[in-house]
């Protein structure tokens, strides 16, 4: 399986209904394709877990690619899992991630993982129960 995560700057028109559509939008189609995995949103940056199937996880990305609701998107870590660190979840997604919504934003701006980023990346991981290790 593959397993990617990436950063991305939000359209700034983007209001609360906006994000609920577009959860329920993402949990349906990842359902229908075994994708699983997170989103984060501090008010200007999204960030993403996506695994799954290689096929289906690269097509995906491709249309994510090309939505106008953000923009920028920067991958940050990809690798070939065995297993999934989300499996629960079709698209968890957690709006407010406020202890790190500050780091989220410097590593959208900066556009690449530094060692400062494992605390972010950690906590990240942690949404899916199981530590983050991995
Ligand atoms: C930040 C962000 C995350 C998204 N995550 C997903 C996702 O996990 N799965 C998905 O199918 N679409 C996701 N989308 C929506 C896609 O860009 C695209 O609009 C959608 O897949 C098209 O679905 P449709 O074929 O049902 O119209 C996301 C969009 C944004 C802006």
């Amino acid at each position: 399986m593959l397993s990617v995560i990436y950063v991305s700057v939000a359209d700034p028109a983007i209001g609360s209904a906006d994000l609920v559509a577009l959860v329920a939008q993402a949990q349906a189609n990842n359902a229908r394709d075994a994708l699983t995995g997170a989103l984060i949103y501090n008010g200007q940056n999204f960030m993403q877990l996506l695994e799954g199937p290689v096929s289906k996880v690269e097509a995906c990305l491709a249309r994510i690619r090309a939505d106008r609701r953000h923009n920028g998107m920067i991958e940050v870590r990809r690798r070939l899992v065995e297993a999934r660190e989300f499996a629960a979840f079709s698209m968890l997604y957690s709006p407010l991630f406020r202890d790190h919504g500050e780091d989220l934003s410097r590593l959208a701006a900066r556009g690449g993982l530094d060692p400062q980023d494992e605390r972010l990346i950690t906590s990240f991981l942690a949404l899916g129960g199981h530590g983050g290790a991995g």
